[in-house]
């Protein structure tokens, strides 16, 4: 198994790309907190699991608030002792919609769990990683942070800085044997699809930018944040891996 003994907690893992993540790292052997605003959901992702035999405890937390990311990652250390691998995976989406009409709400509500929450867990989880001497975090950011589509202004930036927070905390945290990566998935067979914009109708148009000529699926972006997660990545940090069926070349 591919992450036996390790610990790992991930966001947004009720539902998606996260949810299929943390059944995949439990059937490779971590042991897996399973955080989500939608504490229902992330018991779903929990029952699922151990259903398999594998081992997770469920966590309601929002990633954009200080005091629940302490929490989490308190929980997770109450829970398992140890944490190896952080999956900054929650992220807020929107629909299509020209700049001049967006609220600033929803850009500090982008900008916030997106952006804010990598810091945040980042901030609470690092200094445990050090004292254990290393670590993995992996964040979602997205093909949209690199080739941006029209009316996503506030979230293509939200994904760039996802990017390159990644790299910039890979050189900041290389020193403790901590390895920072991001993956940039395209458009993803997931609940999220509609909260992004998209149709039945724009799903065509959407395939005929990939060139693989399909939308990723939640395993797909699992199978890549399980090799970043491994030992067998161990060479590799400040990397934004594509899975987009080479949308962004
Ligand atoms: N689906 C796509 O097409 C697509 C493409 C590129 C990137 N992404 C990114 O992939 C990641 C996962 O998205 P998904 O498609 O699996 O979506 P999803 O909606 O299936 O799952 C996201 C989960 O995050 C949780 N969440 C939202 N806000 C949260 C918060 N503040 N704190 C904790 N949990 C929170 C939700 O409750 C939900 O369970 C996101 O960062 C998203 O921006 C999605």
């Amino acid at each position: 198994m591919r992450l036996s003994n390790k610990v790992a907690l991930i966001t947004g893992a009720g539902s998606g790309m996260g949810q299929a993540s943390a059944l995949l790292f439990a059937e490779e052997g971590a042991k897996v907190a399973v955080v989500d605003i939608n504490g229902k959901a992330a018991q779903q992702t929990v029952n699922l699991i151990k259903e398999k035999g594998g081992d997770a405890v469920s966590i309601e937390g929002d990633v954009s608030k200080a005091n629940d990311v302490a929490g989490m990652i308190k929980a997770t250390m109450d829970a398992f002792g140890r944490l190896d691998i952080l999956f900054n995976n929650a992220g807020y989406p929107m629909v299509p919609t020209p700049l001049i009409d967006v609220e600033e709400e929803l850009w500090d509500k982008i900008m916030d769990v997106n952006v804010k929450g990598i810091f945040l867990a980042c901030k609470y989880a690092v200094p445990i990683m050090r004292q254990q001497g290393g670590g993995v975090i992996i964040n979602t950011a997205s093909i949209s942070g690199v080739r941006p589509r029209p009316g996503q202004s506030p979230y293509a930036a939200s994904k760039a800085a996802a990017i390159l927070l990644t790299k910039a905390l890979a050189v900041e945290f290389a020193p403790y044997k901590i390895r920072v990566n991001c993956i940039n998935p395209t458009a993803t067979e997931t609940p999220m699809l509609p909260l992004l914009g998209t149709t039945e109708e724009s799903k065509k148009v959407i395939i005929s930018t990939i060139p693989l000529g399909r939308m990723a699926l939640p395993k797909d972006i699992a199978y890549a944040a399980l090799y970043l997660a491994s030992d067998e990545s161990a060479m590799v940090t400040g990397t934004a891996l594509n899975v987009d069926g080479g949308r962004g070349v």
